[in-house]
């Protein structure tokens, strides 16, 4: 993979090594300053976090409040909304970076990380412009996110489609889309909430509903998460549905049927979220944005759905997901990450490899994981580092 020409340059050798400055990485680092271990982070992109920065829409804010939503050692300032927009979530990961002064390398595309044996040691290579460096770590920490590569379906004749398409990645906000037919693919946070974007902006929105969604208010959901401290989940489950039917009554009257299984059994047990909604509901009880069955086929400007009946479309967005592109880089992992690019375990056992090989946050469950993963991870590796440090003393 690597080219001919280039030469390796070699790095100063690390005790740990982590990939991915979000928050996840971040958090990782952060507790591993706290117990006196150095670490570096490679980060590919030129700033923190920047899927939040550069590749997530203007209006989105986080979904819990705001105790459900902070890193390890920094809670967020009494100041701070209770509902974090975007912009105050990132300069709170700036300000994190900044306080426990965490080293970062931008610029620094890992591709590919192998352990090596005889050395007992990972050996990163990072792409930075032309050169090629190598990295030489005793610990390897996998904080690339599960949200890496842009995910789109295959569609029949999406390539003929006459307007624009992009993927909730590449949308900022409904400026262009005013008075425009736009199609939302997609019934997750992202996909509801543009829809939403889009009709308060003034366009026609429609939104394809494929599976069944779990459709919630931020506040039930936080009170949710508040309640799980001190109930069964099933229990919770059952008070957050009645809630949900309070507010919502019955969603599948409106094409949104909900899943057999209850909420924060979905959100612990599944890749997929509840649904915050943000208006979006409303506007779909009255008809002012449409829900649709999945997609069959692309002609031109028409898009046929699998009812039979066939629209026509200004815009495309695909709110479709995202993979993990882990596996594209990273050699040997014995079996901690899967093929998918995920932890490969279940909650609570996904996060610790062989060889001093960790991942965080790998296993769908947002920032509470980066959270904890980042406590856990640092707890790990600062035990073997103490005790290694110890017998170095003592020889
Ligand atoms: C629009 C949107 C809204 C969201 N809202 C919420 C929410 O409200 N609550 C919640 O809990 N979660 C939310 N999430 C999920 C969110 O992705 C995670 O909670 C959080 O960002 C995960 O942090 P992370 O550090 O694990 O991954 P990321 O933030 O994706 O960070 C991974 C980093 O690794 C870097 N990287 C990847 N591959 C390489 C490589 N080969 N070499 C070097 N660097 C690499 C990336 O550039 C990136 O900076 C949302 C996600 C999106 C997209
Ligand atoms: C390792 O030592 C540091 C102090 O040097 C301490 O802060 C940290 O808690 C220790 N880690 C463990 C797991 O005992």
């Amino acid at each position: 993979m690597e080219e001919k020409t280039d030469v390796c340059q070699q790095q100063p050798e690390e005790v740990v090594l982590i990939v991915g400055a979000g928050p996840s990485g971040l958090a990782v680092a952060a507790c591993l300053a706290k117990r006196a271990v150095p670490s570096l982070i490679l980060e590919r992109d030129d700033c923190i976090g920047p899927l939040w920065r550069k590749r997530s829409y203007d209006r989105v804010s986080l979904h819990l409040a705001k105790q459900y939503c902070s890193l390890p050692h920094m809670p967020h300032s009494d100041t701070t909304p209770t509902y974090m927009p975007k912009s105050e979530f990132i300069s709170y990961l700036d300000s994190y970076a900044e306080r426990f002064r965490l080293r970062i390398q931008f610029g620094r595309r890992v591709q590919s990380a192998r352990y090596d044996q005889k050395l007992g040691r990972w050996i990163v290579k990072a792409r930075s412009g032309d050169v090629l460096e190598e990295y030489i770590g005793r610990f390897l920490v996998v904080a690339a996110g599960e949200n890496d590569q842009k995910f789109v379906p295959d569609v029949n004749g999406l390539d003929s489609f006459k307007g624009v398409v992009i993927h909730s990645s590449e949308y900022r906000n409904a400026a262009a889309f005013k008075g425009k037919d736009v199609l939302v693919v997609g019934s997750g946070n992202s996909g509801m909430e543009i829809a939403y974007d889009l009709f308060e902006a003034g366009a026609r929105s429609s939104i394809v509903v494929r599976s069944t969604i779990h459709i919630v208010t931020k506040e039930i959901y936080s009170f949710a998460m508040r309640l799980m401290k001190y109930l069964p989940m099933l229990i919770v489950d059952n008070i957050f549905l009645f809630l949900c039917y309070l507010r919502f009554g019955n969603t599948a009257k409106y094409g949104l049927r909900r899943p057999d299984i209850g909420p924060m059994y979905m959100k612990y047990n599944t890749p997929v979220f509840p649904v915050v909604d943000v208006g979006t509901y409303d506007r779909i009880k009255t008809g002012e944005i449409q829900v649709l069955p999945s997609l069959t086929n692309i002609e031109g400007s028409m898009v046929t759905f699998s009812n039979g009946k066939t629209h026509h479309y200004d815009a495309i967005i695909f709110a479709t997901g995202y993979r993990s592109t882990v596996r594209q880089w990273l050699e040997a992992d014995e079996g901690l990450i899967g093929k998918d690019g995920m932890a490969r375990n279940n909650y609570p056992d996904h996060w610790k490899g062989q060889n001093g090989l960790y991942c965080a946050s790998l296993n769908h469950r947002g920032l509470r994981a980066s959270s904890e993963d980042g406590l856990t991870i640092a707890d790990d590796i600062s035990k073997a580092y103490n005790l290694s440090e110890e017998n170095q003393r003592s020889v």
